[in-house]
Order: C-alpha cells, then structure tokens, then sequence
C-alpha cells in the first residue's frame, strides 16, 4: 500500500499523536533507523509495553512503516515519502528535538544498541545451539538451588532475565505459578523452551518467553513476585539500569536475586563466552542494588564453583570460579526518592 494512502488525514488525531513527546522521541529514532521495538525500547530507555503502546497509536494514525524479516519486524518511519499534513508537522517539529536532553540521551543508547546489533546479541545467537558445552557447568549445582531458595515460597511470578538455554528456569518448574524467561537473544529462548518443553510440567507452572533487554524489560510495573538474574549482570556496561527495570517490576516486598562471579582473570571468558566483565566486586553490586531503591539487600557467599572448560590455546582444563549471590526487597512502601523510577 502506497505511504500517502496510509497516513491519516484527521487534523485531530495527528495534533493529539504529535503532542506527546514519548512518541516525537520514537519518531525522531525511527526516522534516523530501521529498529526492532526492543531496540527501540532500549534506545528509550523504557519497558517494551510501554513503547508498544505508543506504537500502536503511531500505528493506528498510519505513521509507522514495518518490515518483516523471518521472525522479526523492523520499524521505520514512512513520513518523509508522504507530503501530507503529518509530514509538514514532523518536517518542523523534527528540528526543534535536536536541543532537547532527553532526544540526546536516545541518541547516546541508539547508538549502543546498534553496536550490540553487531556484537553482543548476535555473539549469543551465534553459539546458542552450543551454549552449554561452550559455558560448561557448575561444580554442584547448589549455587543454583541457594538462588531459588530466595525466591520461595511456591506459588509465585517470576521472571528468570538472561535466562539462556534456561538452566536456572528449569529449576522452579513446578515450584513457580507463572515464570517469564527473558533474553535478548532468540536462539538463546529457543533453546531455553526446547529444555523447558522437555522438562517441564506445564500442569504445574505456565511458562512464558519474551525477547528483551535487561535494560528495558517487556515486563509491566510489579507484574512478579521474584526476578532473578544469574551469570548476566556481568554481560552488561554497568548492573544499574537493570536493577531499576528489576525494582520496576517487582511487587511492593517481592525479591530481586543476583547470581555472579567473583572476580577472576580468565581472560580467554572474553572472547569464548562473551563476557565483557571478568566477574563483578560483590560490594559494587551490593551498591547497585542499594542506589537502585532495594532494601533488605544481603550478600551471600555460595559453596559451589562455576567451571568452564578453557580453550586449548588457554591451557585447557577446567576453570575454577567462585560465585555468590546477592539479594535485596523492593520496598512494601513507595519512597519518594524512587516514586520516579517506577515507570
Ligand atoms: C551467561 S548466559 C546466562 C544464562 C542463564 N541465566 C544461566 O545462568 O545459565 C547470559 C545470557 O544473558 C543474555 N544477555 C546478555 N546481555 C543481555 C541483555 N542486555 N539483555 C537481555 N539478555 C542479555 C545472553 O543472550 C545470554 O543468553
């Protein structure tokens, strides 16, 4: 269908749709790039429902463009084809956003995420098929158990974030109510609900898979009981913005849970697993969770060994790694102080 036939003519309605500068933000993003909506929502800084629901209102006035690509779907801005009245309005208002901070911000994650197109989210799809031969196992296993055990009792939302080929998830299936798995990688969810649909007891608990970034969860405001992010906080620039998307969407008393590593010196972990950091300071994570508005936060040493198999060039064998967890409560009651961050 031809741009010029798609874009609405109501004077209303496209003055309504221009008014709010949510959406003169994701037009300024999509007229400079082709995005996926959860690149889009992590160039915003925003959760994915959020986006998705300006989107439809972009969508409903025929002013969004959509191309689809095997499973995916990338948006565009069809505007500067159409001469109509959106067109002129946009023509002028596009230059008056170049000034505001907020469009500057957008544009500083935009371009994060469009280098994470390139290096960090295809690193996961890459090897997902052959993620867990590559990232090897724990020594025991009950670094995994004293992870969920925070998350108790049964019955609960949680949200595995990071989730992999799902080897956390796979430990609350019929303890959870409801889990939603979550990573920015497909192939890394396809693998999780292929071990899911294998093990599971979809009597017991519904499991969900949304794709999405840590930063920017498609995930509502206190939609769970539990979030639980292992072995992925150390895949990201800096924990804080994921820790305030795991307040967002907590319950006022529920439990944001962290699985990390201890700092270490396996540098080839760069490389073979996609590590950007080798291991976290437990204390900066406990800081994290504290700037991050949750309270109760304890740091918990764990007697199991997380031990990948090195390369050959880096002298094979096992490595040997210590992990410990951290966990902190999103308050009952809401603090002025974060009343912003609950988006
Ligand atoms: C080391 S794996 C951990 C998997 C699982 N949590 C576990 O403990 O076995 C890290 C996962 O985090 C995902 N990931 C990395 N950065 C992410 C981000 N910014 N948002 C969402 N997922 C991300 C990767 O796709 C990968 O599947």
């Amino acid at each position: 269908m031809a741009v010029a036939e798609r874009v609405s003519t109501d004077p209303g309605a496209i003055l309504k749709l221009l008014a709010d500068p949510t959406r003169l933000r994701i037009l300024a993003l999509l007229e400079r790039e082709e995005l996926a909506v959860g690149e889009l929502s992590r160039a915003l800084g925003m959760a994915q429902s959020r986006v998705s629901n300006h989107l439809r209102l972009i969508r409903e006035a025929g002013l969004l463009g959509e191309r689809h690509a095997g499973t995916k779907t990338f948006l565009h801005l069809p505007l500067e084809a159409g001469p109509g009245l959106a067109g002129r309005l946009w023509a002028e208002l596009r230059g008056e956003l170049d000034g505001l901070p907020e469009h500057a911000a957008d544009l500083v994650r935009l371009e994060r995420v469009l280098a994470e197109r390139e290096g960090q989210g295809s690193f996961f799809d890459r090897y997902a098929g052959e993620w867990d031969k590559r990232a090897g196992g724990f020594a025991t296993g009950l670094g995994r158990e004293r992870a969920l055990t925070h998350l108790l009792p049964d019955g609960l939302v949680v949200a595995d974030l990071g989730c992999g080929t799902g080897y956390l998830a796979q430990a609350l299936l019929g303890q959870a109510a409801r889990l939603i798995c979550v990573d920015a990688s497909e192939p890394m969810l396809a693998e999780a609900e292929r071990r899911l649909g294998r093990n599971g007891d979809a009597r017991a608990t519904e499991v969900e898979f949304r794709q999405g970034d840590l930063d920017a969860l498609p995930i509502s405001d206190a939609e769970v009981d539990g979030a639980l992010a292992g072995m992925v906080l150390h895949h990201l620039p800096a924990p804080d913005a994921a820790l305030a998307e795991m307040r967002r969407i907590l319950k006022p008393g529920g439990s944001a849970v962290v699985l990390e590593l201890l700092p270490h010196r396996e540098t080839w972990m760069r490389d073979a697993l996609g590590d950007r950091h080798l291991g976290l300071e437990p204390s900066d994570v406990v800081a994290a969770f504290q700037r991050a508005g949750l309270e109760q936060v304890t740091l918990d040493p764990v007697s199991d060994r997380y031990q990948p198999e090195r390369p050959e060039e880096h002298g094979g064998g096992a490595a040997d790694l210590g992990l410990y967890l951290v966990r902190g409560r999103r308050p009952r009651v809401r603090t002025s102080s974060h009343a912003r961050s609950n988006r």
